[in-house]
């Protein structure tokens, strides 16, 4: 029977002799998947690997610091961070429809890919964190992710034109085992465990056009939120857990006086198979702390609501 230092050795063989001496590029998305695949093919070919993590403007708060922190500091892995964040909010400038913003954010980051690619003349392989489940649900004529109805375009949508031989060492494993091999490896328990986040990030997260002001105020936000879970021992009890930034501004009271921000809106849920979810039922007393720490310590925010809708018929994601 299978055990993860098997696996591992022999899936570092098989890495070895299908690259031989050649060289392998990989779009790091800070995700599971895509970390698990850079850490094995890393234990595999070591520099021989180079990773690719885009910065478009629309990652979490620090979420470019963890990312470099763990694999280029620690792990010792070749990663060229690409701060891409201005290109990708100008092409978004004006833009308010959802999957119009989905396809903007995924032909900028090909775009971006494809210079770096072109930077490194050397890689004959694209390494993708493809698992068993993305290559049955593409074997069925489905979109990729079939958990959702919109269209995605992430990572793995790298076109034919860069011309590279694709490696996915990832192929065989369920998410369960993805991340069993990605605690083997050495990854930090908390990025094993990550809360799925979408190609798109922030980018649908804040309704209609896509601000940096916007975005600035909703990693804060979200940041506060994802903390308060931790501390009180919910992250782990639900599936996502996320803030929404709507664009819309009621009226508070600071003082003595009106004010008039934005508002936030928070999202978590629990679900099996991100088909149907639940809205969880999270306690009283860590909404409020949520709320009253957003509203304290966010400027241009002065309300916060909680989703209480189950998919169907609202989605997870606002948009
Ligand atoms: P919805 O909002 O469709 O989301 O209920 C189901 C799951 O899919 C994720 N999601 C996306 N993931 N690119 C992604 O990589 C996307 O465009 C996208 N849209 C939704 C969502 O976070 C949830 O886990």
């Amino acid at each position: 029977d299978w055990t993860m230092p098997d696996f591992i050795g022999e899936a570092v063989a098989r890495i070895r002799a299908q690259v031989g001496d050649e060289e392998v590029i990989l779009g790091l998305s800070g995700g599971v998947d895509s970390s698990v695949a850079a850490a094995l093919i890393h234990r595999a070919i070591g520099d021989r690997l180079t990773c690719v993590f885009v910065d478009n403007g629309l990652l979490r708060l620090d979420e470019a610091e963890q990312v470099m922190a763990t694999f280029a500091r620690n792990l010792g892995v070749k990663v060229i961070h690409v701060d891409a964040s201005e290109r990708f909010l100008s092409a978004l400038a004006g833009v308010a429809d959802p999957e119009q913003k989905r396809r903007i954010i995924g032909r900028v980051f090909v775009e971006v890919f494809q210079e770096e690619a072109a930077k490194l003349p050397r890689a004959r392989w694209l390494a993708q964190g493809t698992i068993y489940p993305d290559v049955i649900e593409s074997a069925g004529g489905k979109t990729k992710k079939a958990a959702s109805i919109k269209s995605h375009h992430n990572v793995g949508g790298l076109p034919e034109t860069l011309n590279l031989k694709l490696l996915e060492p990832l192929r065989e494993l369920f998410k369960d085992e993805v991340r069993e091999l990605g605690i083997a490896l050495g990854l930090p328990h908390d990025m094993v465990y990550r809360h799925p986040f979408p190609g798109p990030g922030l980018g649908v997260r804040i309704l209609g056009e896509v601000k940096r002001e916007y975005a600035d105020i909703l990693r804060r936000a979200d940041a506060i939120f994802i903390d308060e879970l931790r501390r009180a021992d919910w992250y782990d009890k639900v599936s996502q857990a996320f803030a929404v930034f709507l664009p819309v501004r009621s009226v508070g009271v600071m003082g003595d006086a009106r004010t008039y921000e934005y508002v936030i809106a928070l999202r978590a849920v629990q679900t099996q198979d991100f088909m149907t979810a639940h809205w969880a039922e999270l306690p009283h007393a860590l909404l409020a702390q949520v709320s009253h720490r957003i509203i304290n310590e966010v400027a241009g925010i002065n309300r916060v609501v909680y989703d209480i809708s189950g998919k169907p018929p609202a989605t997870i994601e606002w948009e």
